[in-house]
């Protein structure tokens, strides 16, 4: 069950962090922060060495100090548990908490999340600190929940300690039983890799052109999941049996951990940080890139754990590290806009990264709300703008949720095989990319879902579309929930490489794509990777818009029918296999089937949407240019359509029915200017 956080009204908040300021600065800030309607901040962590300055000797004054006064201006707070920095006193004198890269060399104290989760000391000092923390805290009349640690698998996502080795030993005992069932699923068999005692079973170590056994390291990913959960939910049991007045919540998206089950099991709900830029800094080979737009698909993928969830950080300024990370500043409007982006895809408690930026530390370039210098700046100005149209409109928009009728589907073994495996992982990457592009430039809105072992039929049923596009791995069970997903009325799509893999990672001995080819009605006869000998064949697809000389990418499967009522939609054009079928179509219940056998570019996916059928839900309400993002939040027969121009153009959007845009009060009705980096909410009527 989708686990959301309940709020009557937009909120606004900020991070905040007393220990970086005279406390002289503080009473200021927090009547400036009520002046721009924030009225929530998130501190304290990273605060261990100030909250246990040594082993065993707690001192809760100086949050406590900042606490009644942020209560005295009628602030909320939100605590970190501070985790994710174990201080110099800690790690000197127990080095064993320490985390180790894959060459066994340990991180040192100096930046943060340098720890492991696996080490009993750390958990035991953790778990103190936090009962401690919690019992200080608990009754402050500010406090409303708790952030578990900060951004769980950020910085790093490997661990290679002694611990770490010590507890995937016993991961894997209880997962397999027996040695014997373990060199099974690891294929052990092969380059003699065969195990004979435990012992001598690691994680991935430094190895003759850094290539694991590809089964291990699935089963690695896996077990770095199970083992951040468990680090996690000491925190999480602690919280709620001393405070189960409070809610729990952890921050970030981050790789090799199940956030979904994450937030099933732990959480009240989960919580993202939000920095759009960072999808503008790194070069792209995309000739038409979505740029910080892509970040919707991010928080797409947030609100399939929680619908209405809570930005913990939502960028501010430019961000920048001393050493990494370099950003230009956002322009004017920007900030602003990011801000509604969240709030689109379902925030409904935004909080910003931070409140001033910091004099010291790796962080003196990531800009907070406020310079070094305090004096009002235009992204005071901009956020105090937001605070007020929260005002306004934030009653009606909580607690409204996000409204899509396609999704793209995910799951986490293809996703963490895929990062080793070059022969789907790749496809996948390119093949999410363009449909959540096309999608988007369609004003179609698209969920990002996570299928996992108790997602249920009719949680999928709420799609009339899914998108699945490489599932490498494929279980019968998976196999059978998509057969009757496709009975029941859903219209599904697979591209390559579906279905040739077990849970361990190891080929069927069958014809792709194994458990659903009969779901399908075909086989893939004959096929290769798109590198060096063959290049990408091109695509016959009569009646289609698929531009001339279109080519099937990254992968071309030949497809073989073999049930009468499977219909051929398009063919390959050029290679060994021109004139056999690429992408087939399947009718089976109520619903329809594709298969393509290749990865999904743009142009493919526009003549599939076409095929599809599909049309954005606003089509009765505007016209808009691919530039806008459009989408509409929804609850008890409200509805509010969002439009949010990305671009550094003004745009003309057409309006077909006369609305109101609740920002401004203004009226809307024909054609419509809209600035740059603008953003409109109005109230529509949907069937
Ligand atoms: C986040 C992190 C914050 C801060 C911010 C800017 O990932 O949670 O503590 O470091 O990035 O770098």
């Amino acid at each position: 069950m989708a686990k959301s956080i309940q709020m009557n009204e937009l909120t606004l908040g900020v991070c905040y962090y007393p220990e970086h300021w005279p406390e002289e600065l503080w009473e200021d800030d927090f009547r400036r922060m009520r002046e721009m309607n924030i009225s929530v901040i998130r501190m304290a962590e990273f605060a261990w060495a100030m909250l246990e300055p040594e082993e065993g000797r707690f001192d809760f004054r100086f949050f406590r100090r900042v606490m009644d006064l942020a209560h005295q201006y009628g602030l909320k707070v939100i605590l970190g548990t501070p985790t994710a920095t174990p201080p110099a006193w800690l790690t000197h004198k127990y080095p064993e908490v320490l985390n180790a890269n894959v060459e066994g060399v340990l991180y040192r104290h100096g930046m943060r999340r340098h720890y492991n989760y696996s080490s009993p000391k750390y958990r035991e000092l953790c778990a103190r600190i936090v009962r401690n923390m919690v019992e200080a805290y608990k009754e402050h009349p500010s406090v409303i929940g708790w952030q578990i640690d900060n951004e769980l698998n950020c910085e790093t996502n490997e661990f290679y300690s002694e611990a770490d080795h010590i507890a995937f030993r016993a991961w894997l005992q209880e997962r397999y039983g027996s040695l014997n069932n373990l060199n099974h699923a690891w294929g052990t068999v092969f380059w003699s890799q065969t195990y004979t005692d435990w012992e001598q079973v690691y994680l991935t170590r430094p190895m003759v052109n850094h290539s694991p056994n590809p089964h291990l390291a699935l089963d690695e990913k896996r077990f770095i999941s199970a083992n951040t959960f468990s680090f996690a939910k000491i925190q999480a049991d602690i919280i709620r049996e001393l405070s189960p007045q409070h809610w729990v919540t952890t921050n970030g998206t981050f790789g090799h951990l199940d956030n979904h089950e994450l937030t099933d099991e732990l959480l009240d709900f989960f919580s993202y940080d939000s920095y759009p830029q960072f999808s503008t800094i790194f070069p792209s080979s995309d000739e038409n890139p979505l740029g910080d737009r892509a970040w919707s698909m991010n928080l797409s993928n947030v609100r399939s754990m929680s619908p209405n969830f809570c930005i913990m950080e939502q960028q501010a300024g430019p961000g920048g590290w001393v050493d990494r990370i370099e950003m230009g500043s956002p322009r004017p409007g920007q900030i602003r806009l990011w801000s509604y982006q969240s709030v689109l895809h379902g925030t409904d408690l935004l909080v910003y990264f931070r409140w001033r930026t910091a004099t010291f530390g790796t962080e003196i370039y990531w800009h907070g709300i406020n310079d070094y210098h305090n004096r009002p700046n235009r992204r005071v100005r901009e956020v105090a703008q937001v605070g007020e149209e929260f005002a306004k409109i934030g009653s009606f928009i909580a607690g409204t949720a996000y409204q899509a009728e396609v999704a793209i589907m995910q799951d986490y073994d293809n996703v963490w095989d895929g990062e080793l495996d070059k022969w789907h992982g790749p496809l996948q990457r390119q093949s999410v990319r363009s449909w959540y592009k096309q999608l988007q430039y369609q004003h179609i809105p698209t969920d990002l879902i996570t299928l996992g072992t108790k997602t249920k039929l009719e949680a999928l049923l709420q799609y009339k579309v899914i998108v699945y596009p490489h599932p490498a791995i494929m279980t019968d069970e998976t196999a059978t929930l998509m057969t009757q997903y496709v009975e029941h009325g859903g219209k599904l799509v697979f591209g390559a490489r579906t279905g040739y893999k077990d849970t361990y990672g190891q080929c069927y001995m069958q014809p792709f794509p194994g458990p659903v080819a009969g779901l399908c009605g075909i086989t893939v006869e004959d096929f290769t990777l798109i590198k060096g000998t063959i290049g990408a064949s091109e695509l016959h697809w009569e009646g289609s818009r698929l531009p001339s000389g279109t080519k099937a990418v990254g992968f071309n499967e030949v497809l073989s029918v073999e049930s009468p009522d499977v219909e051929v939609v398009a063919a390959y054009a050029t290679e060994y296999y021109k004139g056999q079928p690429a992408l087939t179509r399947r009718a089976v219940g109520q619903g329809k089937v594709w298969y393509y056998g290749a990865a999904f570019s743009e142009p493919v996916v526009d003549a599939l949407i076409d095929e599809m059928e599909l049309t954005s839900p606003a089509a009765d309400w505007l016209d808009a240019p691919a530039e806008v993002e459009v989408g509409i939040r929804s609850a008890n027969g409200s509805s509010f359509l969002f439009v949010l121009n990305y671009s550094g153009e003004q745009v003309t959007l057409t309006l077909k029915k006369s609305t109101v845009d609740l920002l401004t009060g203004a009226e809307l009705d024909g054609t419509i200017e809209m600035p740059a980096y603008g953003v409109m909410v109005m109230k529509i009527l949907t069937p």
